[in-house]
């Protein structure tokens, strides 16, 4: 049994975190058993009372094959693949390049503080079974998918639709257990072929797997899917492919007429909201509140390598800056980051915030010096949560060791 006196904010829903000052986080076997006011405590404990618990955060697309190009620079999406991303990813062709990019990426990302991702590998099967096999041996938590591209792309990175289905659906079936997971991950669609996708969608649908790609991030991109599929918008090709659903997360998302946001809301589909990248590539500004009053869910996501950096809570303070009218509050900035984001992978029963019953993923962090944790800390917490320092990471109630 583990016991840890600290203060806990935990995220109830977007316009609700309850703060606990004082409490002690009981753990045992790998979940949380209890949460319990200090004044009503009895029993030893561990003396964290300088913290602030957070659940462990989620990053809900994130692309491991782009670790190491962070903040290589193009102004827009389709040069920035080009140039950037495309000759990268081939590298991962390489088992040891992929294996030690994946030990790289995976303790980037406990050192910030996530311990469960949606993650785009390569379009390679033997990088994307290194991906799984690292996160494995790491004890990480996650959604893998290797990316899939059978038309538009450089031929090194080019698969035949037969290489790109077989191999999913051999992932799919080989990797399923309570940490690793495998999601279908057609890259988007002008690198898909419409084979490729309906069949993706068919698998997908009929075994309750989940789905992953990129929607409406750049004019440009838009264009070229009007011109290769010719049909009323880029929403209605993923609708009429079947590929939304209630287990399809889009990333971006940004320039969506009212008649796609339908398509969204009808099909139940989520998107995976990316503000750092978006104005990294200038892709446009997120309509949140048009999302919003559309009731359709969205969660955050780092998507590194156009995001710039693995920290959720950074991501939580863009999705505040890039709004140009809309105040997104800190109760909805954690919320984003955390139970918001296992509800869109189905996983609220078990991840996303701190309650009895819950699997132990956990972070402490530890604010400057001379800082007084209240309820306000939440907000500071959120706008500038690099000065906070990771002192702990707990993922199933297993502490792990920052330093590796
Ligand atoms: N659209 C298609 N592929 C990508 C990618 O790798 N990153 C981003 N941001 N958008 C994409
Ligand atoms: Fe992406």
């Amino acid at each position: 049994m583990i016991n840890i006196r600290t203060n806990v904010f935990n995220p109830i829903s977007p316009t609700q975190a309850d703060f606990l000052p004082d409490h002690v986080i009981s753990i045992e076997h790998g979940k949380i058993a209890s949460i319990t006011s200090f004044a009503e405590y009895q029993g030893s404990w561990e003396d964290c009372r300088n913290s602030i618990a957070l659940p462990g955060l989620i990053d809900l697309h994130v692309h491991l094959s782009q670790y190491r190009i962070r903040g290589l620079y193009y102004p827009a999406l389709l040069p920035w693949l080009e140039h950037s991303v495309f000759p990268e990813e081939e590298r991962s062709r390489d088992s040891d390049y992929a294996r030690k990019l994946s030990r790289d990426f995976y303790l980037a990302l406990l050192k910030n503080g996530t311990t469960f991702s949606v993650i785009y590998t390569a379009p390679f099967r033997e990088a994307a079974d290194i991906a799984f096999e690292v996160a494995q041996e790491l004890g990480i938590r996650a959604k893998i998918g290797m990316t899939l591209m059978d038309m538009n792309a450089p031929q090194p990175l080019l698969q035949s639709t037969d290489y790109a289905l077989k191999h999913s659906i051999d992932l799919f079936e080989k990797w399923q257990n309570p940490f690793l997971g495998y999601i279908f991950t057609p890259r988007f669609a002008p690198t898909c072929s419409e084979c490729l996708m309906r069949e993706v969608a068919k698998y997908a649908r009929q075994h309750e797997a989940f789905v992953q790609t990129h929607l409406s991030e750049n004019p440009d991109e838009i264009a070229w899917v009007k011109e290769i599929f010719g049909k009323e918008s880029y929403t209605a090709v993923y609708k009429d492919f079947g590929l939304l659903g209630p287990r399809t997360i889009l990333g971006h998302a940004i320039h969506l007429s009212d008649a796609e946001l339908a398509l969204l809301k009808d099909s139940s589909s989520a998107i995976a909201h990316c503000p750092d990248s978006n104005f990294y590539l200038k892709s446009g500004e997120y309509p949140l509140p048009r999302i919003s009053a559309a009731g359709i869910p969205f969660g955050l996501g780092s998507d590194v390598g156009a995001g710039t950096s693995l920290n959720m809570l950074y991501h939580a303070k863009l999705m505040n800056f890039r709004q140009s009218k809309y105040p997104v509050l800190p109760a909805e900035m954690l919320y984003r980051i955390t139970l918001g984001n296992a509800r869109i992978l189905h996983l609220e029963h078990s991840i996303g915030s701190l309650d009895g019953g819950k699997d132990a993923d956990m972070i402490l962090l530890t604010p400057p010096r001379g800082f007084e944790i209240k309820e306000q800390s939440l907000s500071q917490l959120c706008f500038s949560g690099e000065d906070f320092t990771l002192s702990r990471l707990y993922l199933q109630g297993r502490r792990i060791n920052l330093e590796q």
